[in-house]
């Protein structure tokens, strides 16, 4: 018998304390005498405040303070290059810093009332002069200044392999087009906000952030302050995607008027405030893509212009993916950024993965209609065996497992390839796939345990949950190391006084605090085996760490089961004291040797009504090689998270830009569009069995950007299939079907 818990599909730990309102978020924590600030945002895109009238606002009673540029203290912003953990390459925008707009929607005042309501009232009655300039938003009249950066923020574009050029001359099939993805803002269920309690001239923080390391250091550094004078606290995140890698100028604002006005502050973004700061960047890709008569591809070439702001040199991973999808020896990329008067663009859920898989994988089925091979059988043809960027062979790949699982369960076999072939009435019937990959990178990090004499364990460490199961699984984690049952076992994490862990982001929190709290316990482990030694006639007396299991509470000789010594009595040895160990994990060096990669091959059906142009996505099927799932429950819930994005990225989300103001006009939701119940139908996830070694300790892949990547182009091939109308500009709305 065993007590393993790593497999099991557990409940959340931490779902009873969310489902009764118990589970605190940002904006619920509350100090005596709290203190509600409202920004006010610029209404220019460009240019500077000329001047900023303050005194209306002032007047009424209850307003305590407008911070603006012109009265913030001296010395927030001495250090003012410093970027945060998730800083592109570039200048990091400063709230406050000057009278300089650099877009629209910047923060330019903090009102702090003593109540929200005044707040808002007041906000409304401070005036604002400005200088306008013209300002430069319209993506497409800037290409023509597209540059390559100095420096790129992800991997620079891998170098040209073999000729593409002339493999494209000389080909006899070949595809050139061009596809275009918009600008999509993040929109979690919760807004970014920060309180900020001050107690005795210290701060304690309660953030929305994907990391508190990162806030603490980011708020250290414009305020000049020092680690043990603030805690940045965040236990829950109500999701993020990626808005929460960076700290907002939330955060800035609530400790600025809180150590100014020595009174406890809390700020909230407006849902239109979500639309004023980082964004999935608009992206145009030129693809051309030649194969032979047989198939075999031939050459791959990707030229990919996306936005920017001004001041950072903001890129993503577009274009690495041709290397780790395909077999293919003349390729070329390129990568350049365009300029605009924006806010920097931020990483948004699989960034770079999602644009540049969605148009590689749509040209890669054009490709195959080129030739006449199925699509499916096209991606066999052309299977990678290796990571062709990096020359390396991948730590696992159980891709093709994906491809004959997933066609399986979808019933792929029964397609025809004819477009508009498959018919129900007045509904033409699409079937399309695609594939997808996600790095699955290790980060050093650690975890502390904690084993009281009673047999609870506590373990921590400074990570997040945004909705995706750390809790959970990172308590399986611990039980299982420990032989211990899942309800005696709890982890914390969101609070800076915790054990270090990487920015909760790239798919990369199982792998990397997952391993640290995994050596924590094993740690314990030794500890628990000297104990064990000590008790009278211990059967263990002679046994090493390598000869015992722990299960089932007990430490048991792997050779002889019923050889053991409980835990409960090995603590007893321990005089009344807990059993602790604090442990930094990083990737061994065997990684280096290969590329780490989570697949993912996504069938979809898609029903397309001839009159009307409406599109529904009837079916997904999502076949994954993820590593070990950790607890196949979360894990399901990641990837048909992913798969609904996919629909909302695919036909929905589009934040559009008004060039005449310099803003996105549909800043908010009944215009910003997003899936809801009606647009999603069945969606199955099929985990299949990798066993992966290499990739770090627990052999397990991260799941939190692989269920999005291959969705977006499936559903824009099965509308091809069903329409004979290729859609090369995302979102594809029923007016570009018509
Ligand atoms: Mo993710 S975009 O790394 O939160």
């Amino acid at each position: 018998m065993s007590a393993q818990q790593i497999g099991k599909p557990a409940n959340r730990v931490d779902g009873f304390e969310k489902v009764t309102g118990q589970a605190k978020y940002a904006a619920e924590f509350s100090a005596p005498d709290l203190t509600y600030g409202v920004v006010v945002n610029s209404a220019i895109a460009k240019g500077t405040i000329k001047n900023i009238d303050i005194s209306e606002a002032m007047a009424l009673e209850g307003v305590l303070q407008v911070f603006t540029h012109q009265n913030r203290p001296g010395y927030t912003w001495r250090d003012k290059d410093y970027q945060d953990k998730d800083s592109p390459p570039g200048s990091p925008f400063k709230p406050l810093y000057s009278n300089k707009i650099q877009f629209s929607m910047q923060p330019i005042a903090l009102v702090v009332a003593e109540s929200f309501e005044l707040a808002r009232y007041a906000a409304m009655l401070v005036k604002v002069e400005y200088e306008q300039e013209p300002h430069d938003t319209n993506f497409e009249a800037n290409l023509p200044k597209a540059y390559k950066p100095k420096k790129y923020k992800a991997t620079p574009p891998p170098d040209p392999r073999g000729d593409a050029a002339a493999a494209l001359a000389s080909a006899t099939a070949k595809v050139e087009a061009e596809y275009a993805h918009p600008s999509e803002h993040h929109n979690p269920m919760e807004m970014h906000a920060s309180t900020a309690v001050y107690e005795d001239g210290k701060l304690t923080v309660y953030d929305k952030i994907q990391g508190v390391k990162n806030s603490q250091q980011y708020l250290m550094k414009a305020f000049g302050l020092a680690e043990d004078e603030l805690r940045v606290i965040s236990p829950y995140v109500g999701g993020a995607f990626g808005s929460g890698l960076r700290p907002q100028y939330q955060l800035f604002l609530a400790v600025l008027a809180a150590r100014e006005l020595k009174r406890s502050v809390r700020v909230v973004m407006t849902r239109q405030q979500m639309f004023s700061f980082g964004h999935r960047p608009k992206t145009n890709q030129k693809f051309a893509v030649a194969a032979a008569s047989d198939g075999e591809l031939q050459a791959i070439k990707q030229e990919v212009f996306a936005e920017t702001s001004k001041f950072e040199d903001y890129s993503e991973d577009v274009v690495i993916w041709p290397g780790v999808l395909y077999n293919c020896a003349n390729v070329e990329l390129t990568h350049k950024l365009v300029g605009l008067d924006v806010y920097t663009p931020l990483d948004m859920r699989a960034p770079g993965g999602t644009t540049g898989i969605y148009a590689l994988e749509c040209a890669i089925d054009e490709l195959a209609y080129e030739v006449g091979i199925d699509p499916l059988e096209f991606r066999i043809k052309n299977y990678s065996e290796k990571d062709q960027n990096k020359d390396k062979p991948f730590s696992s790949k159980e891709l093709k497992e994906c491809y004959r699982q997933g066609a399986e369960k979808f019933g792929w076999s029964k397609r025809k390839m004819e477009p508009r072939s498959m018919k129900e009435g007045h509904n033409l019937i699409g079937w399309g796939f695609a594939q997808g990959a996600w790095e699955a990178t290790q980060k050093k990090a650690a975890a502390k345990a904690v084993l009281t004499p009673e047999g609870k364990l506590l373990v921590t460490s400074a990570t997040a949950d945004i909705g995706t199961g750390t809790y959970t699984v990172m308590s399986q984690i611990a039980a299982e190391t420990l032989g211990l049952p899942l309800e005696n076992v709890s982890f914390r994490l969101g609070d800076s006084s915790m054990p270090m862990a990487p920015l909760e982001g790239g798919s990369w929190t199982v792998s990397s605090v997952g391993s640290a709290v995994k050596l924590a316990c094993e740690k314990v482990q030794e500890t628990l085996l000297e104990l064990a030694k000590k008790v009278d006639n211990s059967p263990l007396q002679n046994a090493s760490i390598e000869d015992v299991i722990f299960s089932d509470g007990q430490i048991l000789l792997s050779q002889n089961p019923t050889q053991s010594v409980s835990i409960k009595a090995a603590l007893a040895q321990n005089g009344g004291e807990s059993v602790e160990a604090e442990a930094t994990q990083q990737p061994a060096d065997k990684q280096q040797n290969y590329s780490p990669y989570a697949h993912s091959a996504t069938f979809v059906e898609v029903k397309v009504d001839e009159d009307l142009g409406t599109v529904k996505v009837t079916r997904i099927v999502a076949a994954i090689a993820g590593g070990r799932i950790i607890n196949p429950k979360t894990a399901k819930s990641q990837i048909l998270g992913g798969a609904v994005w996919g629909i909302g990225v695919a036909m929905e989300e589009e934040t559009m830009m008004d060039n005449n103001l310099g803003r996105f006009m549909n800043h908010d939701l009944d215009k910003y569009h997003v899936p809801v119940n009606a647009d999603v139908h069945d969606i199955d996830v099929i985990f299949v069995d990798e066993q992966d070694d290499i990739v770090n300790p627990l052999g397990a892949k991260g799941l939190g950007e692989i269920g999005i990547v291959s969705v977006a182009p499936a559903i824009a091939n099965a509308i091809f299939h069903a329409t004979g109308k290729r859609v090369r500009e995302l979102p594809i709305t029923l007016d570009k079907l018509l």
